[in-house]
């Protein structure tokens, strides 16, 4: 009896432990989407979609057309799309922060995201994760690390697989 109250509560300290990371994600076309509910059910984590209060359509995804949406965010490094709605931080102790690659990096509404929470992030400990049609994460590493060097970053996960 004994044994079985303190398995139950050890199951039950290791889902609150677990229960303090957070999987927050932005995906234009479902891919990181994916990759980001995998993520989230091994790690039995809260989900969060980092969702543009103005969606992106197909036309504002082609990188082909230096006019589009997308080439001209990804042309201003100031550039910050509205993010829908905030997201609380506060309860995890672990973010994992996903998109995918566009341009070798983030796309800028992981800014927007980074942005409006910084002061909350500090002592964090962030892992960014991403999708992409080919390129490694290494760049779009680099960069959040130049950009957010109060924050904890580790290393990254490219979760191009499935
Ligand atoms: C605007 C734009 C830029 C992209 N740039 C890159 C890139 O630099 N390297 C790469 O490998 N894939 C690039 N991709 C492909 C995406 O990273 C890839 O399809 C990703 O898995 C899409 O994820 P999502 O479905 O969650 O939006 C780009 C896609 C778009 C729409």
């Amino acid at each position: 009896m004994k044994r079985l109250v303190l398995a139950l509560l050890c199951a039950a300290c290791m889902t609150a432990m677990e229960a303090k990371t957070l999987v927050a994600y932005f995906s234009a076309t479902g891919t990181t989407k994916a990759a980001a509910e995998r993520l989230a059910k091994q790690h039995n984590a809260q989900l969060w979609e980092i969702e543009p209060a103005q969606p992106y359509t197909a036309a504002d995804l082609d990188w082909r057309n230096d006019k589009s949406r997308s080439s001209l965010e990804m042309n201003d490094p100031e550039e910050r799309p509205t993010i829908k709605q905030c997201t609380n931080v506060a309860p995890y102790d672990t973010i994992y922060v996903g998109f995918p690659i566009w341009w070798g990096i983030c796309p800028r509404i992981i800014n927007s995201w980074l942005d409006n929470n910084v002061p909350q992030l500090e002592g964090k400990t962030l892992i960014p994760f991403a999708t992409s049609g080919s390129s490694g994460i290494g760049e779009a590493e680099a960069y959040l690390k130049k950009t957010y060097p109060t924050l904890k970053w580790k290393k990254g996960l490219l979760l191009n697989k499935r």
